[in-house]
């Protein structure tokens, strides 16, 4: 079954051809990220505008590069919660023509789910049940997967995202939107010991996480430096922040796999990309003997591979949507 998956939930315009789930036959990906970068972070209006402009052009060349024709296609799959509302109308609108146009159903994917099923991209072997992290610009939860299309989050932030904590921490130090790479690299010049951070404890859900107060010191160090002109070890802080928000996720994600029982854990989302994460999640499976799943780089941020695999699951267990499909700022899992 060839899927063609849409996404376009924040500023990556994507375009895929999944075939049975867990073949990629393309992966076209439509980064906005430096029109946006001026800006210090995504300008909606201007996301939604990039996404009208790109996304016929990226359809027509996912199509030629999978070496398929339009009558090949058994079905579309659209990313349509949660993200951008006006970028996610977007994909949703031209996923509904699409599907109108060829006559094939259309498939709703819910963004994060989406993440989740990029593990089954990069790993073939694995099936659910799994616990999953997902870590993202918009969203830091921690999943139960039951099955495919079956799931219950644990825990997740209360306030800001792990990447929102990244990028505006980034910004304030100078670097570049978005800010999770650029201070992933500068970490790894400092001590992750120059700065003490608070790792928040937040209610009685102890899977429950906060980052906007490690956000927020991440600020006012760097302000006071200023307004004092006392000299910041940048690279002393950067890799001070990526210890706090790998220890404010990899202990709850251990803690919450050994409390289920499970031995596998997948890790997805952009900021599964962070080195200091993926070297304290490798270092803890380890230790505790856990089988640990995180995607390549390339699957870890937005695509639409992940929706076409995940649409494939959707529409076996059946949800398919009508015409009247709309899109959504957000959605529970
Ligand atoms: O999953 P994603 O591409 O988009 C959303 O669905 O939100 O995640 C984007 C987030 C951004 O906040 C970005 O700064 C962060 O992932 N990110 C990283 C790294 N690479 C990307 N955060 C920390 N370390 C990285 N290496």
């Amino acid at each position: 079954m060839k899927i063609l998956a849409f996404e376009s939930t924040c500023d990556e315009t994507a375009v895929a051809v999944v075939e049975d789930g867990r073949h990629i036959l393309t992966d076209q990906i439509f980064s906005q990220a430096q029109l946006h970068a001026v800006y210090g972070g995504v300008v909606p209006e201007i996301a939604s505008r990039c996404h009208v402009e790109s996304i016929s052009l990226l359809a027509q060349r996912a199509i030629e590069a999978a070496g398929i024709t339009r009558a090949e296609i058994d079905a579309v799959a659209v990313s349509y919660a949660p993200g951008l509302i006006g970028a996610v109308l977007v994909g949703v609108n031209f996923a509904k023509a699409t599907a109108l146009s060829l006559g094939v159903p259309l498939i709703p994917v819910h963004h994060i789910r989406g993440h989740i099923a990029a593990n089954y991209l990069a790993y073939p072997e694995l099936e659910p049940p799994f616990l999953c992290l997902a870590i993202s610009g918009g969203n830091t939860m921690l999943v139960d997967v039951r099955g495919y299309t079956d799931m219950r989050i644990l825990g997740q932030t209360r306030d800001d995202a792990a990447g929102e904590c990244f990028d505006k921490s980034a910004r304030v130090l100078g670097l570049p939107y978005p800010g999770g790479a650029p201070i992933d690299r500068l970490a790894k010049e400092g001590r992750d010991d120059a700065y003490e951070l608070p790792r928040p404890f937040v209610g009685e859900n102890p899977y429950d996480m906060s980052f906007s107060g490690l956000k927020t010191a991440v600020i006012n160090l760097v302000h006071h430096a200023e307004q004092t002109g006392t000299e910041l070890d940048r690279a002393g802080l950067a890799a001070s922040l990526c210890r706090a928000v790998s220890e404010s996720l990899v202990p709850r994600t251990m803690a919450a796999a050994k409390e289920l029982g499970y031995s596998r854990i997948a890790v997805a989302g952009g900021v599964a990309a962070n080195s200091r994460i993926r070297e304290d999640f490798r270092a803890a499976a380890e230790a505790e003997g856990k089988e640990l799943f995180i995607p390549p780089l390339r699957l870890c941020g937005d695509n639409a591979a992940m929706i076409g695999c995940q649409g494939y699951y959707e529409y076996l267990a059946g949800h398919t949507a009508g015409t009247d499909l709309n899109a959504y700022a957000s959605m529970e899992l």
